[in-house]
């Protein structure tokens, strides 16, 4: 039954009077929670014995990155025989934690066992990429939320990078991938994932094009990972928001998937907000993670690029980060 007006009218007026105070949340994925959004973490299946971490890492981030776990070289080092053991102790630590997974990276020049590059015709390595991709996306079948389908297939100056699968296959090497793992696990949203895209340029607009032309085409393609890495090279650029919200126009969701700033206190904070807020910006940019846990066992440990020091304290970065979810708005669902 419907409730009478009579019922309802002072019931809002008290709202508008006294409205809930919501408490700011205190962990980078409850703040993210609120506007309906995912914080996580690039995490390492080495670490999770150590107290230290696996608490920052429970209590901070609601995604998880396997760092390197699920990469050809790990889970592929021989043909058609698949490890999956540490991939799988970060998946089983995700989810008796409820944190979403994103798998990284299926198909990726980088990180490829010798056998892979050796294949030196097209059809003989579209099929390894198919069966790579259906043996890995297929164990983890309805396990991984994300998938990062191919990385980094452009050069800065947006041509396609001159990668083993470029050479051999062609420009369709990349839909290939994604029809792959489409089959191999129907459910995962499937993303392309690159660095310095952050921003427009060649290598950002080559990848637009190659999303824009995907969409068009039917190939199936949800996301958009920007990897965010930033140094005094490679800084924040003023119109990132704006450049996130070019692709998600496409009908694509976008998310900042390996974000490290190196530096320290107030600069650094004030870049990891920038990104934070550019995301912010775009109601489809749903997911943020940063490339590690802590310093402490970061890749680039000796730029301390993230937000979270050597000894698991909060940096300036970190608060930076916190204020700018907690302050955001909800994301209309
Ligand atoms: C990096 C890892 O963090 C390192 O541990 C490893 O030695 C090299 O790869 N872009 C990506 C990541 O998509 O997977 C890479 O990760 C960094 C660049």
């Amino acid at each position: 039954m419907r409730k009478s007006l009579g019922a309802v009218v002072p019931l809002l007026a008290c709202l508008l009077v006294a409205p809930p105070a919501s408490a700011a949340a205190n962990s980078l994925k409850d703040a993210a929670a609120a506007s309906g959004r995912v914080f996580g973490a690039v995490a390492q299946a080495a670490r999770l014995g150590d107290a230290d971490y696996t608490k920052t890492l429970d209590h901070e981030f609601g995604q998880l990155t396997p760092e390197n776990e699920m990469k050809w070289n790990v889970v592929e080092r021989v043909r058609g025989k698949f490890d999956f053991a540490a991939a799988d102790r970060l998946v089983d630590h995700a989810e008796s934690r409820g944190m979403a997974v994103r798998g990284s990276v299926l198909v990726w020049h980088s990180q490829l066992p010798s056998w892979v590059i050796n294949i030196d015709s097209g059809p003989a390595l579209l099929t390894a990429v198919r069966e790579h991709v259906d043996g890995v996306a297929g164990h983890f079948r309805g396990r991984v939320d994300y998938w990062n389908v191919v990385n980094e297939a452009f050069t800065d100056t947006g041509e396609r990078r001159n990668s083993v699968f470029q050479q051999r296959i062609g420009d369709t090497w990349v839909e290939e991938a994604f029809l792959a793992a489409e089959a191999a696990d129907p459910v995962a949203k499937l993303c392309y994932n690159d660095y310095y895209t952050d921003g427009f340029g060649p290598r950002s607009d080559a990848v637009y094009e190659m999303v824009r032309d995907f969409v068009a085409r039917g190939v199936p393609i949800d996301c958009v990972g920007f990897q965010a890495h930033f140094n005094s090279d490679h800084r924040v650029p003023v119109d990132m928001g704006k450049n996130l919200r070019r692709f998600a126009d496409l009908g694509v969701d976008v998310h900042i998937t390996e974000l490290d700033v190196t530096g320290s206190g107030e600069a650094q904070a004030n870049s990891y907000a920038q990104v934070v807020n550019a995301c912010l910006s775009v109601e489809r940019c749903t997911v943020m993670t940063v490339d590690g846990v802590t310093d402490k066992f970061s890749w680039n440990v000796d730029r301390t690029p993230l937000p979270i020091d050597s000894d698991y304290g909060r940096k300036p970065a970190y608060y930076a980060v916190l204020d700018a979810l907690n302050a955001a708005a909800p994301v209309p669902r």
